[in-house]
């Protein structure tokens, strides 16, 4: 497995694309770093981790075996990916929050950032994004974040944490290459936080309402039945309040 690992860089994700521009690299690498002044989280947020704790890395994936617009199927194979290796690490009451923030009880520990190289109306390279909070304790100002060592009680080794999580990586690719997409679908639906439970959601003008998940369409949108007809939603529509 080819990886690059730095002490600091602004953003894997960015680092690993410039690089690309140059450097003829493996299906797979990954650029992983102790630091990241400017890490990128979902919707211009900006993901904050303790210096050397965590995990912080970037993935390239030559020629996805996704076709647009049904993109969000990366989404599906990297937060299963890290559901699994979560599991294999005795975290409990794991799901996944739309679209693809990793909880333990309520807690995300986990968020995936995906960025698309598109050449002639398809993927040409996905950089696949992710941050995991192994081993810091302290979050400040961030009640609902967690990570590996809280709730276990020990620290982990980052380095074979990397290492079975890229392994389930390459598992799941493979996996829907071979078998297609209502696998990993139905795993998916199973581990969806708050799924077929009323749910209060918030939209952009600060509105609240109630609706019921009942899952997410081909094109990655929240599917939320309400009083009178199921509504689909885009990640900068709606928020859910939990
Ligand atoms: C989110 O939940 O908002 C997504 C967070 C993604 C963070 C990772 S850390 C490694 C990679 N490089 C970045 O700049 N972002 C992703």
């Amino acid at each position: 497995m080819q990886i690059i690992k730095l002490n600091a860089i602004d953003s894997t994700n960015n680092y690993l694309k410039q690089l690309l521009m140059d450097t003829a690299l493996e299906d797979f690498c990954v650029v992983t770093t102790k630091y990241q002044s400017k890490g990128k989280g979902q919707i211009g947020a900006e993901w904050m981790s303790e210096k050397g704790k965590n995990l912080i890395f970037s993935v390239l994936k030559k020629n996805p075996p996704v076709k647009l617009p049904r993109q969000f199927h990366l989404n599906i194979l990297v937060s299963l990916s890290i559901v699994k290796t979560l599991e294999h690490y005795s975290i409990r009451k794991l799901a996944i929050k739309w679209p693809n923030d990793i909880l333990s009880d309520h807690h995300k520990i986990s968020g995936i950032l995906i960025e698309n190289q598109i050449k002639s109306n398809r993927i040409d390279f996905s950089v696949i994004g992710i941050g995991l909070n192994v081993n810091q304790e302290l979050f400040k100002g961030l009640p609902k974040v967690s990570s590996m060592k809280s709730i276990l009680g020990m620290p982990i080794n980052k380095d074979e944490l990397l290492h079975k999580l890229i392994k389930n990586i390459q598992i799941y690719f493979k996996l829907f290459s071979e078998k297609g997409e209502d696998i990993v679908n139905a795993e998916y639906e199973s581990y969806l936080f708050r799924k077929d439970k009323p749910s209060t959601f918030e939209l952009p003008d600060q509105t609240l309402f109630t609706g019921i998940i009942r899952g997410v369409t081909d094109a990655g949108k929240l599917r939320v039945q309400m009083e009178d007809a199921t509504k689909e939603f885009d990640l900068k529509e709606v928020k859910l309040l939990y």
